[in-house]
């Protein structure tokens, strides 16, 4: 290809020397050193043997071929290595086997592309001088020409077999994406699932992870404890349910607490469990700071004020924590009240239905 200013190629571009400019006590000039120009062309072995030319465009149609069988097995992976919850295994063997599919995919395209530019295309170096960006008419005409000389040179149009294969491989390419956003919807809806956790009337704090019951009389003043459902272990879905039930536990003072009509009882003694999950964007919020009451969550920063119902002080968060109320049973074990009142984790759109 030639230049945009139509310079020829291996020829060196006349240029208008700016004038040097001046900058603080230093001069630049852009003369100082002198244009070598392009250097000779060197012939490839595919520009001089017939031959290798052919063997090259195999080569490149094989790497396409490769890329379109990529795609279609991480479709057929996602279909005959579907995940079971709970079951590692499948996640592992449908993992395994939908990357490889998509780095096949990727690969295939990619350094087909690379070794059809290496190998087919004109290789003669080509300069384009910097200019206004606005397109003169002449330029855009040139354009048209150079996408001419293009398609000419690198035989698109001619190279039937590898201009087909390309599309073949570019048109299925996305198909083994649509497989993987195909799980961001949930089969359920997001309302019911993040509403609905372990928690209910009686169910007692545990320690995480070793599922201890916690007394009210082991919370002392300014200490937190990460926390689980006492039940969570009997639950077929631990991991899952860990995620959506997770509680951090605090003590303060009774008078620090500022506590909103309606959930004068949620409290036990300044004993207060708001969920672990950050409601920006899900990380777990594990950072207490006992002087000034704030929790922390790790991933952007949003702080939340436990002395007011874990408000949002800082960061992106735009919700308070979800509270979970609680209270003690009889043998002074701490227990909830019920469940969350409101969906945890960050927002989505049907969470205001
Ligand atoms: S996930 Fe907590 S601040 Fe972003």
């Amino acid at each position: 290809m030639t230049g945009t200013d139509g310079a020829e190629p291996g020829t060196a571009v006349e240029t208008h020397a700016p004038k040097p400019v001046s900058v603080g006590v230093a001069v630049i000039s852009d003369d100082a050193v002198e244009n070598p120009g392009f250097p000779p062309y060197r012939p490839r072995v595919s520009d001089l043997d017939p031959a290798k030319e052919r063997q090259n465009e195999r080569r490149i149609f094989w790497l396409f071929l490769a890329s379109m069988v990529g795609s279609v097995l991480a479709v057929v992976a996602y279909i005959v290595f579907p995940i079971h919850e709970g079951d590692m295994g499948s996640v592992r063997l449908n993992n395994l086997f939908l990357g490889l599919g998509f780095a096949l995919g990727l690969l295939g395209i990619g350094f087909g592309a690379v070794h059809w530019a290496k190998s087919l295309m004109h290789g003669h170096e080509e300069v384009e001088q910097r200019h206004l960006t606005r397109g003169k008419p002449e330029t855009v005409a040139r354009a048209g020409e150079i996408f001419t000389i293009a398609n000419e040179e690198s035989g698109f149009t001619r190279r039937k077999l590898i201009r087909n294969s390309l599309i073949g491989a570019l048109a299925l390419a996305p198909l083994s994406a649509l497989v993987i956003f195909r799980d961001f919807a949930p089969a359920d809806n997001p309302v019911t699932l993040l509403k609905h956790t372990l928690w209910e009337e009686g169910v007692r704090l545990a320690r995480d992870p070793s599922g201890a019951p916690i007394k009210a009389s082991d919370v002392t003043l300014g200490s937190v404890f990460h926390v689980i459902p006492e039940n969570l272990h009997e639950s077929s879905h631990p991991l899952e349910e860990k995620a959506k039930a997770a509680v951090l536990l605090m003590r303060l003072l009774p008078e620090d607490l500022n506590v909103s009509e309606g959930r004068e009882d949620w409290n036990f003694r300044g004993i207060v469990a708001y969920s672990k999950i950050c409601t920006h964007v899900g990380c777990p919020v594990a950072l207490y700071e006992q002087q000034t009451h704030h929790l922390l969550c790790p991933c952007h920063q949003s702080q939340f004020d436990i002395t007011r119902e874990a408000a949002v002080i800082f960061g992106p968060a735009k919700r308070p924590l979800p509270q979970l109320p609680i209270t003690v049973d009889e043998e002074g074990y701490l227990v909830a009240r019920s469940d969350f009142h409101e969906p945890v984790g960050p927002s989505f759109w049907e969470r205001s239905l």
